[in-house]
């Protein structure tokens, strides 16, 4: 017999929002726009690597680990425990957010979130060095944030702390110097400048941040299935994007968090059961900021004008991005991995004023055509794409009714949803709010 509780409050619906290319398709926006319907932003993978920006009356807000439900006063805004947290880089996000007289009641983060520290970001930049140094020449073009070693040495477990320690000074203190025994000469061996790191350091920096995070560490766990079965909704932000996804992505040249939604129950301890509404986001053409296969890319001027009108530079590390004309197969594999629900396709007017667009609607590896997606970097480097040529259409950031769209954007549009086979529901054709057409109203 189901107990009357059970009734009372039905499990309500959660949505993730979920990059389908390898990043930086436009998520903060999404998620700003639709905050409003749900009472918890949660943030489950990734660290300060990640960078939002959101534009509110024409101010750009750039963020990297909180998630951007911060702008909405009333709502919690959840590091949970999937995260790994660099304390200064949050600190110093923090400080910038009160600086503009943003509320932050609302933020919560994991107690078991893992800690990124100084050697994290130090084993980063050796690594990378090394590997350029290497027969290839290539290193995997990561943001230097530590991402890596951090995730590395949460699976290690001797070696990592967690964000709960930083509020116990002899466990702290204890881990940290436990961790420096491997730490400092894995990092001596691999090259890299340990000077400045000081183990005493580091834990007196971790604890004083601690002392300052302290309101608003707790069990997440706990606290977003209490707001689960007291009605509430949760809305679940993806970090970097599924073909940067760890297991899924372009392996090696990836992440090394579950960035898709497949990361939402381990990072958060909420079933995926309960995730019912998948938007995929993703660009009206491709972009990549670091190494790695990138079939549809351009070299030319095509890509400098992609890359100037959709201001394809790194919110995080500044760097330009690769640009090229839009994958479907890549977003299909994506869209699937995800069970994507809905589509937002962002940045559709940086299309605009080209006489034609390409999309890429197969590849060809080896002479044999696929439309088939590659999660791996050596396959994928091989494959040449295989493209549509689509009649271009003219400026349209200021239409606001996809109805209104010329009719050539229209057929565009049209198009991505054949072929992946997921309805468009959100359309954006430039940076501000206002510049989103939302087809049907989920919520
Ligand atoms: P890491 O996450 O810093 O280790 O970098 C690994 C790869 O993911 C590199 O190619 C980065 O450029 C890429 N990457 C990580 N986060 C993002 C993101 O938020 N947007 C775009 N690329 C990212």
């Amino acid at each position: 017999m189901t107990s009357p509780a059970h009734h009372a409050n039905p499990t309500p619906r959660c949505t993730a929002v979920v990059g389908l290319q390898w990043g930086d398709e436009g998520k903060g926006k999404v998620i700003d726009l639709i905050t409003p319907a749900f009472d918890a932003v949660v943030r489950y993978n990734g660290g300060a690597n990640a960078g939002h920006s959101v534009v509110i009356n024409g101010q750009r807000h750039a963020l990297h680990l909180i998630p951007s439900g911060v702008f909405h006063p009333g709502k919690r805004a959840v590091i949970a425990n999937g995260v790994v947290v660099d304390p200064d880089a949050l600190l110093k996000e923090l400080d910038a957010l009160t600086a503009k007289g943003i509320d932050l009641s609302g933020i919560r983060l994991s107690d078991r979130a893992h800690v990124v520290l100084p050697w994290h970001k130090a084993e980063d930049e050796a690594r990378e060095t090394l590997l350029a140094g290497g027969p290839s020449g290539l290193s995997i073009g990561t943001t230097k944030r530590g991402i890596g070693p951090a995730y590395s040495d949460k699976a290690a477990r001797s070696t990592s702390v967690r964000v709960g320690d930083l509020l116990r000074p002899e466990i702290l203190r204890e881990k940290v110097h436990t961790a420096w025994r491997f730490k400092g000469p894995a990092l001596n061996a691999l090259g890299a400048d340990t000077q400045a790191i000081d183990p005493d350091g580091v834990c007196e920096r971790a604890l004083a941040a601690g002392k300052r995070l302290a309101p608003m560490i707790t069990d997440t766990v706990y606290e977003l299935h209490d707001l689960l079965r007291s009605g509430r909704s949760l809305l679940f932000e993806g970090a970097n994007a599924t073909l940067l996804d760890v297991d899924h992505g372009t392996y090696p040249y990836v992440t090394s968090s579950n960035c898709s939604v497949l990361g939402i129950p381990a990072g958060t301890g909420v079933p995926g059961k309960h995730v019912s509404d998948v938007i995929g986001i993703m660009k009206a053409y491709s972009t990549r900021v670091g190494s790695g296969p990138f079939p549809s890319e351009l070299l030319d001027d095509t890509a400098n004008s992609i890359r100037e009108r959709g201001r394809e530079y790194g919110t995080t590390t500044g760097r330009p991005r690769r640009c090229g004309w839009l994958d479907l197969v890549a977003v299909r594999y994506a869209a699937m991995i995800n069970g994507a629900s809905r589509l937002a396709i962002m940045l559709l007017d940086v299309l605009a004023g080209f006489e034609t667009v390409k999309v890429c609607v197969g590849y060809d590896i080896d002479g044999k055509r696929t439309d088939r997606f590659t999660p791996d970097a050596a396959s994928l480097a091989g494959a040449r794409p295989v493209y549509e040529s689509l009649p271009g259409f003219p400026e349209i950031s200021g239409v606001r009714d996809r109805a209104d769209l010329p009719r050539n954007a229209q057929r565009y549009v049209e198009f991505i949803e054949r072929y992946v086979g997921v309805p468009v529901d959100i359309i954006s054709v430039g940076p501000d709010r206002v510049q989103t057409m939302v087809s049907h109203a989920r919520h």
